[in-house]
């Protein structure tokens, strides 16, 4: 099929390379020509595993094209995909600005009969906007369907290929025949494409990331509430995970959750429960519970440090979970603001994220290209994200270049007994 994708970020362009490599032609458009700019000549804006070999070779083969030109991209298409940002708004809800913006683009563009399908996370309802949007600029018929995405960022192109789901809101066979054509192939070993109104499949994608957020959240309080009664969250992991109505998977307790979806779609959900009279007050406390978390490692350093005041510290891990090199609503944010304006100055290190972490630090930390750098005159080091590079760890060049001796750890990498008998004060978190 000939598909547009309009906004190429973490969703818009794994989608755009999945749907080339599996024979479609693609147009991926964006208004940042400097991202479209690099793209075109095969380099990779953002880190993701695998998704570098997708986009050369389908590139090189003619299937997946980049422009600036988000017009053209619609007009050569029968299927476009709105894959924009749709960030927090000054209320909390989800700012629709740039999915409408697009969508008036695709109606004055509409030379022929086209299905949309918004990809972005957006309220209930927000296809009726989009609707509009469109049908203001046109005469020509056209079909809109929800098509929320589940790719996690870090397995980003692995949950596109092999997704669990595939849900899909429509209201017209068109649409629902366009997106079925479009998602078989990826879906061949049997997981579902989940067929359902345009409602329910917008809610659908808040709702998995509530759960989500929920479940994280209170793993992070069970942690907190070992710490305070002597209780290792370890066992209380494996205790609550064998319970096969719980499971395993997303039990680990850490700095609170951070990304670009979790906390803006937390607060968007609780902005439409305002919105229809229905205060969802669980995930308030979730929102509440999860800023607080944030603070946890600053709080845990300054009662092991006695005061932040002239210490130096470094810091391991700045984007919001590994394997990523996104820094959106990272717990280091959190940190490197309280450990400053506690009075310390910080050295960071992470394997991905260094040229994210200096726009958005600049000179208000240093920065080390290796991990053990990051040490030298530091009087605790804090672990923020669960890189498997941080997992094993040589605590002889920590004693020759720190300081001090205090470590931090937000993510449970370390075995007490040993830092501790090599001298250092060792906080995880929800271990006794
Ligand atoms: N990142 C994730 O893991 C993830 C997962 C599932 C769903 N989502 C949702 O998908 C949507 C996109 O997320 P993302 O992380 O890819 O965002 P992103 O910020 O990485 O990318 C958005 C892109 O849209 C472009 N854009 C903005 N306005 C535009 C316009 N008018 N025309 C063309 N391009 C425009 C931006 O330049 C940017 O490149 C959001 O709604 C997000 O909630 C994200």
């Amino acid at each position: 099929m000939k598909v547009a994708v309009i906004g190429t970020g973490y969703v818009g362009l794994v989608m755009g390379a999945g749907l080339a490599e599996s024979g479609n032609s693609v147009i991926c458009a964006d208004v940042d020509a400097g991202k479209i700019a690099r793209l075109a000549r095969d380099e990779i804006p953002i880190f993701e595993p695998g998704l570098e070999p997708l986009v050369v070779r389908n590139q090189a083969e003619g299937r997946l094209r980049f422009t600036t030109d988000v017009a053209e991209a619609v007009r050569q298409s029968e299927i476009v995909f709105i894959a924009v940002g749709t960030p927090q708004d000054e209320d909390v809800s989800a700012d629709l600005t740039h999915v409408l913006d697009v969508a008036s683009v695709i109606g004055a563009n509409m030379n022929a009969s086209k299905v949309v399908v918004t990809k972005s996370t957006v309220p209930v309802g927000t296809a009726k906007k989009v609707r509009a949007a469109i049908a203001a600029k046109t005469k020509t018929p056209f079909y809109v369907a929800s098509n929320p995405e589940f790719l996690k960022e870090g397995a980003a192109v692995q949950d596109f290929m092999k997704p669990d789901r595939v849900v899909v809101g429509v209201d017209s066979p068109e649409a629902e025949a366009g997106l079925r054509e479009l998602y078989e192939p990826f879906v061949r070993q049997g997981n579902p494409i989940i067929v359902m109104d345009i409602a329910s499949a917008e809610l659908t994608k808040y709702a998995a990331n509530a759960m989500l957020a929920v479940r994280i959240t209170m793993m992070n309080q069970f942690a907190n509430l070992c710490d305070r009664v002597g209780a290792d969250i370890r066992d209380v992991r494996i205790g609550i995970g064998s319970d096969e109505r719980i499971g395993k998977q997303f039990l680990f307790p850490g700095p609170g959750y951070g990304g670009s979806c979790f906390p803006k779609d937390v607060k968007a959900l609780i902005s439409t429960g305002k919105d229809v009279g229905f205060p969802m007050d669980v995930l308030e406390a979730v929102d509440r519970a999860n800023d607080a978390q944030k603070r946890v490692p600053a709080m845990k350093l300054k009662e092991l440090l006695g005061t932040l005041a002239g210490k130096h510290v470094a810091v391991w891990g700045l984007a919001f979970k590994a394997q990523t090199d996104d820094m959106r609503e990272s717990a280091a944010l959190t940190l490197v603001e309280q450990v400053r304006a506690g009075g310390a100055t910080l050295t960071v290190h992470d394997p991905q994220a260094m040229h994210e972490a200096r726009r958005r630090f600049a000179d208000q930390v240093r920065y080390a290209e290796h991990r053990y750098d990051a040490l030298d005159g530091a009087d605790a080091l804090v672990v923020l994200t669960e890189w498997s590079e941080y997992r094993v760890l040589d605590v002889d060049e920590l004693t020759k270049r720190m300081r001090g001796r205090v470590v931090v750890d937000s993510r449970n990498l370390y075995e007490p007994k040993r830092l501790r008998s090599a001298g250092f004060t060792y906080s995880s978190i929800g271990r006794p």
